[in-house]
C-alpha cells in the first residue's frame, strides 16, 4: 500500500519539503506520497490524532508546532528532549516518536559549506535570535570548538531562558538585547567572561561566525537594514542565515541573499543561506523514516530547480 508522509505547519504552502522529499521517494523507488497540511495551533492535537488514525508513516514539523508537539507524542529521541523541539516524527506502528534533524542538519550543512569554501570554523559565534531554530544552532556549536557564544535577541529574557533550558551549553554563553551594542565588545574579548578567566588575554582572534535565526520579519522595513551590524568589521566574519529567499521570487539582484546576508556580501564576507540546512535536515528525516539514505543529488536538484539557486554550497 502507498505510504503517506506529511509536513505540518502554519503556514506551510511555501515549504519546499514536498518538492524535494517527493523527488527522493520517487528516486528510491518507494511508493509514497508527501503532502503539506496547514494546521492552525488550536488544531494540533486533532491533527496528531489524525496522523495515528490514518497511519501516516512520517511527518516533518515546522513553525509554529516544533515545541507544542512534544507532549502529544509517545516518545522523544535524546536530541529532541535536550532541544525541547521536534521537527521529525516517525511512526512505529502508530506509536509516534519525535526527533530533531534540524540540529544535526545545521551542523552538516555548516561543515559542507566550510569545506566547499576552504574556510575554518571561527572560535567565536554570535547567534541572532532565541527561538526554536536558535536551539539547533547552539546544539551544533556546542559540539564544535566554538568557545565563545553570544545570543542576541529582541527579547533578552528569551535568550536568558534559552541558556537556562539547554543542558548542553557551557557557562560562557551570554544573552544580549538586539539594541545593546555591547555584544560587539564581548565578542572581541574586551569584556571578561566567566568561561575565559585566564590572567592574560590572548590577542584578538580574527573572524566571527554570525548566524541569523531571526525571522525575515525582523528585517522588514528597517533602514539601515540591520542596525546591530553597523560598524562591525564584517570582512573578518562568516555570515550564515537560516532563512532563504528564492532567486525566482526575490528581486533579480538578491541571488539567494537574505537582507542579513546582503550586509556581509557588501564586505565580501563569506555568506550562506538556509537552503543547505533545509536539504540536510530533510535527508536525515528521510533516513529516519525509511532506513534508507536518500539521493542527496536528487534532493538538491529539486531545491535548485524550485529556487533558482544553482549551488547550495559555494559562498553567495
Ligand atoms: N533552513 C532551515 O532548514 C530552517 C530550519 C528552521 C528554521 N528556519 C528559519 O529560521 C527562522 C526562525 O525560525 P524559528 O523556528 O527560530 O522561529 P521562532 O521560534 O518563531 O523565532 C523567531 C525569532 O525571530 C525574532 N523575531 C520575530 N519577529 C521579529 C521582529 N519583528 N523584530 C525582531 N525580532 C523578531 C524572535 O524574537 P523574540 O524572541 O523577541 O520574539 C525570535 O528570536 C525562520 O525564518 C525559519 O524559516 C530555517
Amino acid at each position: 500500500m502507498r505510504k503517506l508522509f506529511a509536513i505540518i505547519g502554519h503556514p506551510v504552502a511555501h515549504s519546499l519539503s514536498p518538492r524535494f522529499q517527493q523527488a527522493a521517494f520517487d528516486a528510491a523507488g518507494i511508493d509514497a506520497a508527501y503532502l503539506p497540511f496547514d494546521i492552525p495551533p488550536e488544531n494540533l492535537p486533532h491533527a496528531i490524532d489524525a496522523l495515528r488514525t490514518l497511519g501516516v508513516s512520517g511527518v516533518n514539523v515546522t513553525i509554529p508546532h516544533k515545541e507544542a508537539i512534544l507532549p502529544l507524542l509517545d516518545e522523544l529521541s535524546p536530541t529532541a528532549r535536550d532541544l525541547g523541539a521536534v521537527n521529525t516524527v516517525i511512526s512505529h506502528g502508530g506509536r509516534l516518536r519525535g526527533d530533531n534533524t534540524d540540529a544535526p542538519g545545521f551542523l552538516t550543512a555548516l561543515e559542507k559549506f566550510l569545506e566547499a569554501n576552504r574556510l575554518s570554523l571561527p572560535s567565536s559565534a554570535v547567534v541572532f535570535g532565541a527561538g526554536g531554530s536558535a536551539r539547533s544552532v547552539l546544539w551544533a556549536l556546542s559540539r564544535r570548538q566554538v568557545s565563545r557564544i553570544l545570543i542576541v535577541n529582541r527579547t533578552q529574557k528569551r535568550g536568558e531562558d534559552l541558556i537556562e533550558s539547554l543542558p548542553f551549553l557551557t557557562k560562557g554563553v551570554k544573552s544580549f538585547a538586539l539594541e545593546d551594542r555591547s555584544w560587539q565588545e564581548a565578542i572581541d574579548g574586551r569584556e571578561s567572561s566567566p568561561a575565559q578567566d585566564e590572567p592574560t588575554r590572548e590577542p584578538k582572534k580574527k573572524g566571527v561566525l554570525l548566524i541569523n535565526t531571526l525571522s525575515l520579519q525582523a528585517f522588514a522595513g528597517s533602514d539601515p537594514p540591520f542596525p546591530p551590524l553597523q560598524g562591525v568589521p564584517l570582512g573578518d566574519s562568516i555570515l550564515l542565515d537560516l532563512s532563504y529567499v528564492s532567486q525566482r521570487t526575490g528581486s533579480k539582484e538578491t541571488g539567494g541573499l537574505t537582507p542579513f546576508l546582503s550586509m556581509g556580501r557588501a564586505y565580501a564576507a563569506p555568506c550562506q543561506n538556509g537552503l543547505g540546512m533545509l536539504l540536510m535536515q530533510g535527508a536525515l528525516a528521510f533516513r529516519l523514516w525509511t532506513g534508507v539514505d536518500p539521493s542527496i543529488e536528487i534532493m538538491e536538484a529539486a531545491i535548485r530547480q524550485a529556487t533558482g539557486q544553482d549551488d547550495l554550497w559555494k559562498c553567495l
